[in-house]
């Protein structure tokens, strides 16, 4: 069908779970994002990713007009905020980017058996964290903090927050997330959800319908996978 498409001088997308036929594919042309992406992906599977990319970096580059920090709860080898880093110029900007990760999988007591099963034989922990430290090491103002979601806001938390990526594929966790973030969260905040749509992550997604909704918001579903939000106080 691709081959097909391509001959006709047609767009396809075929990849990471979508299909899209036919499109602008307008971020192909964002020399910058294209740029910082081609720079920071290591392999196939990370450039599949690059709608959902393009997504991530949209919402944080509409933050820059919200007061507060950056967030990223769920960073592994860090992927998605060495794009943004690199495409925000982010050691230029006067506010702080936080990247939580327990650098070991998903933690039992703020996940299920399943999403363990699902995500955890696929990471590869030998030396990740001090390869993600030395990463970062040239903005002076991300922060790579090793610790358990939610517990390590009691240790590292921001005053405000302009954009946050939710991507531990675990529900609990996410929400546990929330709970404690929320009263941080800058009105227009701009909140990512990696994994809100994906259909193996079910629970997940009712997780966070459920809180969203007992907060007076609704999720916008994208078709690459991501849940959208743009947090306002007075919902
Ligand atoms: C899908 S990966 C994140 C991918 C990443 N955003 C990137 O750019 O490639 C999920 C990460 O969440 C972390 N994680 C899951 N549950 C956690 C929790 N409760 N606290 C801290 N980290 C957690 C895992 O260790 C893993 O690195």
């Amino acid at each position: 069908m691709e081959q097909v498409y391509e001959q006709h001088g047609l767009t396809t997308f075929m990849q990471d779970n979508l299909v899209a036929l036919m499109r602008n594919e307008s971020f192909a042309a964002d020399t910058a994002f294209v740029t910082a992406f081609l720079a920071n992906v290591d392999d196939d599977k990370d450039a599949a990713k690059m709608w959902r990319l393009h997504t991530f970096c949209w919402a944080a580059r509409s933050a820059m007009a919200i007061e507060g920090d950056f967030v990223e709860c769920g960073t592994y080898k860090g992927l998605y905020a060495g794009v943004l880093c690199q495409y925000l110029r982010f050691e230029l900007l006067p506010r702080q980017f936080y990247l939580f990760d327990t650098f070991a999988g998903l933690p039992p007591q703020w996940s299920t058996e399943l999403e363990r099963q699902q995500a955890n034989p696929g990471y590869q922990w030998d030396g990740v964290h001090q390869a993600v430290l030395d990463r970062f090491a040239i903005y002076s103002n991300v922060n790579v903090v090793k610790g358990v979601v939610p517990e390590v806001f009691d240790s590292v938390m921001p005053d405000r927050i302009a954009f946050l990526h939710l991507d531990l594929n675990a529900g609990a966790a996410e929400t546990a997330a929330l709970d404690r973030l929320m009263p941080c969260l800058s009105d227009g905040a701009m909140v990512v959800l990696d994994d809100f749509g994906r259909l193996e992550q079910k629970d997940l997604c009712k997780a966070h319908l459920d809180w969203w909704g007992r907060h007076g918001h609704t999720v916008l579903e994208l078709p690459t996978g991501q849940g959208l939000v743009v947090y306002r106080k007075n919902m």
